[in-house]
């Protein structure tokens, strides 16, 4: 039990890798509190529950600066401190040609995906600092360090989650807090899943992929909980890709 009494924040978690996680890391003794604003996240709190693990959830939508306060003094409150949290939560916009994208739409993935993480970061790092111990991980993509055509804004918050993950990093190491990004290559989740009724898409996406297949959510779950966990004292400012080879 590697997480025996830990208390741990994971941001996305009603569904796909963040669920995934939430659930890994109960199991190896971690409390857990969730923030997502889907409020399915109460059903993986009772999943939790139902398994013996302790969990609570806060619907937070990560764009808000209070609502993510409000998260994180809940999981210091409740849990007694914060020992590693898992930024994860992020949205996906339909794809289209990069002049071809509104304002609305860049606005609002920044805003959760790239504005979510720095006011979450922001946040525990202010507890963490004060613990004098802490790790943060950060769900980047491998569309944060390669380009992909039809993502423009996608891409955009993703590069932009590496450069928060590498600037607290190295600001926050010598007072105990260690920050890196988890780079997911393909996994089927509910934001993948239209994808797979794309006619032609796994045809032409198999070919690209070393491993010849998508991930499943839980297997992120082995790398997210080795990074956050004592087990990674000297990975810092790391970008971890985990994509099956298909960036290789
Ligand atoms: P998902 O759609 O299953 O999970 C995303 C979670 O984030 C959901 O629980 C959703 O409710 C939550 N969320 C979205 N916007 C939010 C907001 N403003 N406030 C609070 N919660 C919010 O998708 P998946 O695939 O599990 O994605 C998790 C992370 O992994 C995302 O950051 C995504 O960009 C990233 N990722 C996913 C890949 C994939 O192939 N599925 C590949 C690379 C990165």
């Amino acid at each position: 039990m590697r997480y025996e009494g830990k208390s741990v924040l994971v941001t996305g978690a009603a569904t796909g890798i963040g669920r995934a996680a939430a659930l890994a890391f109960s199991r190896e003794g971690a409390k857990v509190m969730i923030g997502d604003y889907n409020d399915d996240a109460e059903d993986v709190v009772a999943e939790i529950k139902g398994e013996g693990g302790t969990a609570a959830f806060l619907h937070c939508d990560v764009s808000k600066g209070d609502e993510v306060e409000a998260l994180v003094a809940a999981a210091v409150k409740n849990h007694g401190g914060l020992d590693a949290a898992f930024n994860n939560a992020g949205i996906f916009p339909p794809e289209k040609m990069f002049a071809e994208f509104d304002e609305e739409t860049f606005d609002r993935t920044i805003a959760i995906n790239l504005k979510g993480v720095f006011l979450c970061m922001k946040a525990e790092l202010t507890v963490m600092a004060k613990q004098g111990k802490g790790a943060i991980l950060n769900t980047s993509s491998v569309g944060g360090v390669i380009a992909n055509p039809g993502m423009t804004p996608y891409i955009a918050s993703k590069h932009g989650v590496i450069g928060l993950t590498r600037t607290a990093a190295i600001e926050y190491v010598k007072q105990g807090v260690r920050v890196n990004a988890l780079c997911p290559g393909f996994v089927r989740t509910p934001m993948t899943e239209p994808w797979f009724h794309r006619e032609g898409f796994l045809e032409a996406f198999l070919p690209t992929s070393p491993i010849g297949r998508p991930a499943a959510p839980e297997e992120m779950a082995g790398t997210v909980l080795h990074l956050c966990s004592d087990e990674a004292s000297f990975t810092n400012g790391a970008v971890i890709i985990v994509d099956g080879g298909q960036t290789a």
